[in-house]
């Protein structure tokens, strides 16, 4: 199932995001950019020592990531090129911004993206693991977020794709997806 906004196409596909061949690929990671679990060991086990190396430099640059930001590095030893680091919110119930801070985990990876000359880059469902963030909800989110950033302005991205790693979770990208294409 895909989505064409201007000469971008926002596709979703099930697997394992450290093998994506993209431009960039996302990363849900933590402030402390130090790696971790979920999709944030896999990315840094994947890439090897280069991708931690480099959050160190810009950890001594910036200090932590706050929430809803992103930064980039290379992609060490996987296909894709860069690496790009975002902080999604951990789900508190709803009421403190988490959906807005979700929807800006999305906006600056893919604001980097563009700064980058980029034209593919792969995301996973952030926030919806260990950060407790309900999945449907964040797929609605997520997709309304890249949807907006695309409509907003002409960019250099031919190719945005969602890399589910579960069914559960292709599930309910897929549901969003097509009541987003149902209301276009
Ligand atoms: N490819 C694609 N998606 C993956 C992969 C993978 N290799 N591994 C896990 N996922 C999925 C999870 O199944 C979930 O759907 O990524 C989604 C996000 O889950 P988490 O990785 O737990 O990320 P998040 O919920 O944002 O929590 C971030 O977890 O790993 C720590 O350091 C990380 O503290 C940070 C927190």
């Amino acid at each position: 199932m895909e989505m064409i906004i201007k000469k971008a196409c926002i596709s979703l596909k099930q697997g394992d995001i450290t093998r994506e061949a993209a431009d960039a690929i996302v990363n849900a990671a933590n402030s402390s950019l130090m790696g971790g679990g979920g999709v944030d060991g896999a990315i840094h086990r994947a890439g090897g020592p280069q991708i931690l190396e480099e959050c160190k430099q810009i950890r001594k640059q910036k200090g932590c990531l706050p929430t809803g930001e992103a930064v980039i590095t290379m992609a060490g030893n996987m296909k894709a090129h860069f690496v790009i680091h975002t902080v999604g919110p951990v789900w508190h119930g709803g009421n403190s911004g988490e959906a807005d801070l979700l929807a800006s985990a999305y906006r600056e990876s893919l604001k980097l993206a563009v700064e980058n000359n980029l034209k593919s880059i792969s995301f996973p469902s952030i926030s919806t693991g260990v950060y407790g963030y309900p999945v449907g909800e964040a797929a609605e989110i997520a997709l309304r977020a890249v949807v907006d950033f695309l409509q907003g302005q002409d960019t250099t991205l031919e190719e945005v794709v969602f890399v589910l790693y579960d069914t559960r979770t292709y599930s309910a990208y897929e549901k969003a997806l097509s009541k987003l294409c149902a209301s276009k």
